[in-house]
């Protein structure tokens, strides 16, 4: 990984310099990823302040162990884990981590080499037979935190977690019942969907928590409202990440639960989609198409198979004064597929050997990127300047870029 410290002038700096300017100047064949370890650090540091309870990072979300130890800095102590290979990734990268592995089907085997191999306490569940599984790999564990996943609404986010996992209001009370008799501490989990563009988001799936408490009668010590915060994109501003904390804290208050009982939350998405950009070359325009070299199978799955957008600016030394008109992108591999149909503003004179730099790709993005058809690079620069949209930076704070010295 290369940092990249080319000058860029001190007061009489434009405000609008760009890092990824530089990295075009130099006219790269691959796409490279630009990160920036001090968005991750804010956003960290943000939820370690703010969110009233233990923020736990969701692995998942971009797994660079470059990022993890970031974040460890920063203040994140407990990482959401989804898989065996994330547990020995953690492991490796801070063995004082503690980890959490929350995804409610595990492999039995995954079970037993997390807990007995690298220590890991707290598992999540939504059924009897993953409970069964859970005891019998752990030899009857004593010192298990059991998390009881509910099946809640995604209905006000813009990716849907609610089919796949989650007891029914039916089942949570039998559930809930036998994995008290089991844990040390018995906790509650959910997750509300990713994007979440509402507080409400989390105040109604805490009202499915209330009703589980009150109908199974049991003591709950953690309650873990998983992931799903927000983050900036294209027509996805969502309110401001406090007024999520105030709606969750408003109603942990109000659980039938102890004065000790814990709050948790498994950020993913707001703890890295500032993280990272792609820059990447645009090898054909065929009227508002443009075929670029990156796609579906690189840093762009969301946008492809999603329709998600990301911001989108051109790198050109003499910015284009021509007024911005909407293109699609097709990727570089030979599928139909491999086609982001957006919208991206751009201006309208983009053309062949134009670089783009593509933002707010720091979540899922990177980490679904493929070499399908012989393509993908690893190419990575830390850079120092802002993330194209943020949800941490206060309007002041984006008038003065970090590499600009103000006299
Ligand atoms: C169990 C669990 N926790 C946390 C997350 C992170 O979600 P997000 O990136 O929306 O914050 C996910 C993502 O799917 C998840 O499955």
């Amino acid at each position: 990984m290369a940092e990249h410290n080319s000058a860029l002038g001190l007061a009489t700096a434009p405000i609008h310099v760009t890092r990824g300017m530089d990295i075009a100047k130099s006219a790269p064949v691959q796409p490279v990823t630009l990160i920036r370890p001090h968005a991750a650090q804010r956003a960290a540091q943000y939820f370690v302040r703010n969110f009233p309870g233990r923020s736990m990072y969701a692995v998942k979300a971009n797994p660079s162990p470059e990022l993890i130890q970031t974040l460890w800095e920063a203040g994140i102590t407990h990482y959401d884990v989804a898989s065996i290979g994330e547990v020995r990734m953690v492991a490796r990268t801070i063995p004082q981590a503690t980890m959490c592995f929350m995804h409610p089907v595990k492999a039995e085997e995954a079970i037993a080499e997390a807990y007995h191999t690298h220590g890991v306490r707290t598992f999540s569940l939504d059924t009897m037979e993953e409970l069964d599984k859970i005891l019998r790999a752990t030899n009857n564990a004593k010192d298990l935190t059991l998390c009881v996943r509910l099946r809640v609404s995604s209905d006000l986010s813009r990716l849907s977690l609610a089919s796949k996992f989650g007891a029914h209001p039916h089942e949570s009370k039998q559930l809930l019942f036998a994995a008290r008799q089991a844990a040390d501490a018995l906790g509650i989990c959910f997750h509300v969907g990713s994007q979440a563009m509402s507080p409400e988001a989390y105040g109604n799936a805490m009202e499915l928590v209330r009703q589980a408490i009150v109908e199974a009668s049991v003591t709950v010590d953690v309650v873990d409202v998983g992931g799903g915060f927000p983050s900036s994109y294209p027509g996805m501003e969502p309110p401001a990440l406090e007024s999520y904390f105030e709606t969750i804290y408003r109603a942990f208050e109000s659980l039938p639960i102890s004065y000790s009982a814990e709050l948790w939350a498994e950020p993913g998405r707001a703890l890295c989609a500032e993280y990272s950009s792609l820059i990447v070359r645009v090898e054909k325009r065929r009227g508002d198409e443009l075929y670029i070299n990156d796609g579906a199978y690189g840093a762009l799955f969301d946008a492809a198979h999603i329709g998600w957008r990301f911001p989108v600016r051109l790198l050109r030394e003499t910015p284009s004064d021509v007024r911005d008109m909407e293109f699609s992108f097709y990727g570089p591999t030979c599928d139909d597929l491999d086609h982001m149909a957006g919208p991206f503003e751009l201006p309208g004179d983009v053309q062949a050997g134009d670089y783009i730099e593509i933002g707010m790709l720091g979540a899922y993005g990177s980490a679904m990127r493929t070499a399908f058809n012989g393509f993908g690079s690893d190419e990575t620069v830390i850079v120092d300047d802002e993330p194209m949209a943020s949800l941490y930076l206060s309007d002041e704070d984006r008038r003065i870029p970090s590499n600009v010295v103000t006299l």
